[in-house]
C-alpha cells in the first residue's frame, strides 16, 4: 500500500465520516492506485491562480514570491510543483471577455516575469485541461449539498442577500455554488500532497478532502489522494496607498508592473500624518517604511530607520527613497513583463507547452476513477 501525507482532520470530516464511515483498509487487490506515485517520489505542489485582476505588490508578497520560493532550485528536490491559471473559475464573476481575455494573459504573463519558469514548474490554463470537467461531474455524484451550503462565499452571499430582505440566492450562479468542486477537480486531478493557499481557500482545501475520501470509500480504493493545505505563516502583510491592507477591492493598490512614471506617482500619493520634515519619526508606524522594508536589505533599513528617528527627513524625502528600491526590484520584472506581452503567441505557446505536460497526468486520473466508477 503506498502511503498518503498525513490526514488533517476538518470541520468537514466529522459530517462526511458521519455518511461514510471510516475505511480501515482498502481492497488493494482489486483496483488501480495513485499509479503516479510509484514513478515521482517528490512530492506535489499544487496551486490555482484566479485570475480576476491586474496584480499588485500584495499579490507580489502575499501569494508569487512565497509560491516561487517552493519551486526554487533548494525546494524543487523536494516538490514538483503545479501551478495554473483557474480561467473558469474566473468565469463566475466576469463576463466580459474584453476583461477575461487580457486578465488572463496578464497574470500569466506577471508569474513568468517574476520568475516562474515553466521548465520547472507545470504552468497551464485549467481551461486547457478538458479532464478537469470531467472530474468535476464525477466528483458532483460525491459532494453533498449540504457541504455547498456551508462555503464560506456562497454562505456569505446568501447572509447578505437576507439582511436585504432579497431572495437568498439572488445573484448567485451555480458556478459560484459549486466553486469547490471544480476546484476540488483541480487539486485531485493532480495526485497534490499540498496545496499552498492563503487562509481563505483552506475551507476549499478541506471540502477537496472530503469530496475524496467520499470518493475512495465508495471504491473502497486510493483512487484519490487527499491533500493538505499548505498556509504560508508570514506572509508580509502589504500596506496599501491608504494604509490598509493592499487590496484590489479597497482600491488602494500599487500595479506590480507599473510603469516608472506611474509608479513613482503612486508611491508619493502614500497618505501620511501631518508631521513636519523636522520632526523625528516612528519608522514602525509608517507606511511607507513597511513597505520600504519589504525591499530593502537589512542594513538599508536600519539606515532609513535611524534617519527617521533623527529628524530633518520628510515625507517626501522618504517616499523617494522608497521607490528607489521598489523601481530597483521591479524594473526587470516590468522588462521580462513588457517583453511577454509584447508576443501574445509566445505567451500562449509557453502555456500550451504545459498544458501538454499536464494533460497526461490527467488523463490518468480520469481514467482510474471512470474505470473504477464502472463508465469504461
Ligand atoms: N480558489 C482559488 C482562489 O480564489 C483559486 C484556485 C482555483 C485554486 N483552483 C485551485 C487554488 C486549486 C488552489 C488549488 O484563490
Amino acid at each position: 500500500m503506498i502511503p498518503y501525507g498525513h490526514h488533517v482532520l476538518s470541520p468537514f470530516t466529522d459530517t462526511v465520516n458521519a455518511f461514510y464511515p471510516k475505511i480501515d483498509k482498502f481492497d488493494t487487490l482489486t483496483l488501480p492506485l495513485i499509479s503516479h506515485t510509484l514513478i515521482n517520489m517528490k512530492k506535489i505542489a499544487l496551486t490555482g491562480i484566479k485570475p480576476t485582476g491586474i496584480l499588485h505588490i500584495g499579490n507580489y508578497f502575499g501569494a508569487i514570491k512565497p509560491a516561487l520560493e517552493l519551486a526554487s532550485d533548494q525546494s524543487s528536490a523536494e516538490y514538483d510543483a503545479r501551478y495554473f491559471i483557474a480561467d473558469y473559475h474566473a468565469l463566475n464573476t466576469m463576463k466580459d471577455p474584453k476583461e477575461l481575455a487580457p486578465t488572463i494573459r496578464q497574470v500569466a504573463a506577471g508569474w513568468l516575469a517574476a520568475g516562474l519558469d515553466p521548465e520547472k514548474v507545470i504552468f497551464y490554463r485549467q481551461s486547457a485541461i478538458p479532464e478537469t470537467f470531467e472530474l468535476t461531474t464525477i466528483l458532483m455524484a460525491f459532494t453533498s449539498k449540504g457541504l455547498m451550503n456551508r462555503a464560506h462565499a456562497y454562505k456569505a452571499a446568501v447572509q447578505e442577500n437576507t439582511e436585504r430582505q432579497d431572495d437568498p440566492d439572488a445573484g448567485v450562479n451555480m458556478g459560484l455554488f459549486t466553486y469547490p468542486v471544480l476546484m476540488a477537480a483541480d487539486i485531485l486531478l493532480f495526485d497534490a500532497h499540498y496545496v499552498p493557499v492563503g487562509k481563505d481557500q483552506v475551507q476549499h482545501v478541506e471540502m477537496a478532502q472530503d469530496i475524496a475520501q467520499a470518493v475512495n470509500f465508495n471504491y473502497k480504493a486510493e483512487l484519490l489522494r487527499i491533500p493538505q493545505a499548505s498556509i504560508q505563516e508570514q506572509v508580509a502583510v502589504v500596506p496599501g496607498l491608504d494604509g490598509r491592507k493592499m487590496s484590489k477591492s479597497y482600491g488602494n493598490v500599487i500595479p506590480l508592473f507599473a510603469p516608472e512614471k506611474e509608479l513613482r506617482k503612486l508611491i508619493m500619493r502614500i497618505v501620511t500624518n501631518s508631521q513636519g520634515v523636522e520632526e523625528p519619526k516612528d519608522p514602525e508606524t509608517s507606511q511607507i517604511f513597511l513597505l520600504y522594508k519589504l525591499f530593502a536589505a537589512a542594513e538599508e533599513q536600519a539606515a532609513l530607520a535611524a534617519r527617521y528617528r533623527e529628524g530633518g527627513m520628510g515625507w517626501g524625502e522618504a517616499k523617494e527613497e522608497l521607490f528607489r528600491v521598489v523601481n530597483r526590484e521591479l524594473s526587470p520584472l516590468r522588462a521580462r513583463y513588457d517583453e511577454l506581452m509584447a508576443d501574445p503567441a509566445g505567451l500562449d505557446a509557453i502555456l500550451e507547452r504545459g498544458a501538454e505536460k499536464a494533460r497526461p497526468i490527467a488523463a490518468a486520473t480520469v481514467a482510474r476513477l471512470r474505470k473504477a466508477a464502472g463508465i469504461d
